[in-house]
């Protein structure tokens, strides 16, 4: 028989990619979107379409805060596997938005966690951790053991699910795993993440109809890998003998500024022509350095990164310079408005 998936925070990137691979590999996957009042599928459209009539792909509302509606499914669907990727991953905002931040990534997971205590059937439980815990101080590759010190309140709403997870592995003989994720990005990635915003405002600024991008700290340095990858990674940690933490990362690391050199000599431009810089950017707390080092997770899970950062760089770079195309025809007609003359974060 097929195995059932339950994706959490199905809409987002990894909520797609992991989607998509799930569904080849024959599951049947159910994930859960909230109600928003636009339509927020688009990076699920095409699963949508392609699956929703089969039954492969069935979209369920539901909200993390909300351990009524997450229990419910779990009764029901009764799944082999659970991922819980949902929560408010944006670092910056969770400055802003603490108390939302922390209740959505501690409870969420722990609501699920409970759900597949009470249920009568051996579940696989997959957390979204990140390397976000780590803090950036240690300039040395991290590993399953590394310290925790988290700086912002995601990083230490994800630390709580982090030991909630282990602690319900320990305590209760469950299948539970931690995948501890460093950045991993896509054509797919959200536009307020320093890549993505990067290369949505190349693509402008190569067609002419931007002209300039306020950034903030370019010395941050982060272990980027392509999001693809790492959804492969996740699914094989729920494959494996026994439940336990891995690291998924690329064992390099590269500054911001490195990412716009790539980025912007790939269409024969000078970064330094267009980018302005702006403390409105900075973090009242900045994880300066993260580099991962996935030994355990290619030992136990055969697992390695599969695109290079240059790959990743110009794939994004690539996928961008068409969504500007798109912008510029509804500019020229009048039917967009320029609002990324204006970015938030
Ligand atoms: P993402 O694109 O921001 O997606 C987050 C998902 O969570 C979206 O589907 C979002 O729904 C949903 N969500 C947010 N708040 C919710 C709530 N209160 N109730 C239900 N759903 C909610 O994040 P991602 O990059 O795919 O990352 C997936 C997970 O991995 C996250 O937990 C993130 O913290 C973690 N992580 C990511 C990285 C990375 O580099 N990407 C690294 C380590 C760990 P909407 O679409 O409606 O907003
Ligand atoms: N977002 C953003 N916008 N970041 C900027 C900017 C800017 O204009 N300018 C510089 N940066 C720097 C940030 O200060 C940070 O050091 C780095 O770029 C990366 O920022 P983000 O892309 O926002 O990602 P993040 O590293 O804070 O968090 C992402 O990765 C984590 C894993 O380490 C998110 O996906 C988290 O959910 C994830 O857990």
């Amino acid at each position: 028989m097929n195995k059932t998936a339950l994706i959490t925070g199905v809409t987002g990137q990894d909520g797609s990619y992991l989607s998509n691979l799930l569904i080849g590999k024959g599951y049947e996957v159910h994930g859960t979107v909230r109600r928003s009042s636009s339509i927020n599928t688009y990076r699920i459209d095409d699963l949508i379409s392609k699956h929703q009539d089969s039954g492969n792909f069935q979209l369920h509302y539901s909200d993390l805060m909300d351990s009524s509606s997450i229990n419910t499914l779990v009764q029901t669907i009764q799944p082999d596997e659970i991922y819980n990727l949902a929560a408010q991953s944006h670092v910056m905002v969770s400055f802003q938005n603490p108390i939302y931040t922390t209740q959505t990534g501690t409870l969420g997971s722990l609501s699920l966690l409970e759900s597949i205590r009470y249920l009568d059937k051996d579940v696989k439980f997959y957390q979204a951790s990140s390397s976000e815990m780590f803090g950036g101080k240690l300039r040395e590759p991290l590993n399953e053991s590394s310290p925790f010190d988290p700086r912002s309140p995601y990083a230490a709403s994800k630390v709580f699910a982090h030991n909630m997870t282990k602690m319900y592995r320990d305590s209760y003989e469950m299948f539970c795993t931690n995948g501890i994720l460093f950045n991993h990005e896509s054509p797919l990635r959200g536009q307020t993440f320093v890549t993505r915003k990067i290369t949505r405002a190349l693509g402008r600024i190569v067609l002419g109809i931007q002209e300039k991008l306020t950034l903030g700290n370019l010395d941050a340095s982060r272990d980027w890998g392509f999001a693809g990858d790492y959804v492969e990674g996740m699914w094989k940690m729920l494959q494996h003998n026994d439940p336990d933490d891995w690291i998924l990362a690329t064992g390099e690391t590269h500054t911001v500024k490195e990412f716009l050199e790539i980025a912007f000599d790939h269409f024969n431009l000078d970064w330094e022509k267009y980018i302005l810089t702006s403390e409105k950017y900075y973090r009242p707390n900045e994880v300066e350095y993260l580099l991962g080092d996935y030994s355990k997770a290619k030992k136990d899970l055969n697992w390695e990164p599969q695109t290079s950062f240059s790959e990743l760089v110009k794939m994004m770079a690539n996928s961008d310079l068409e969504l500007a195309k798109r912008d510029k025809v509804l500019l020229d007609e009048k039917l967009l408005t320029p609002t990324w003359e204006h970015p938030k974060y």
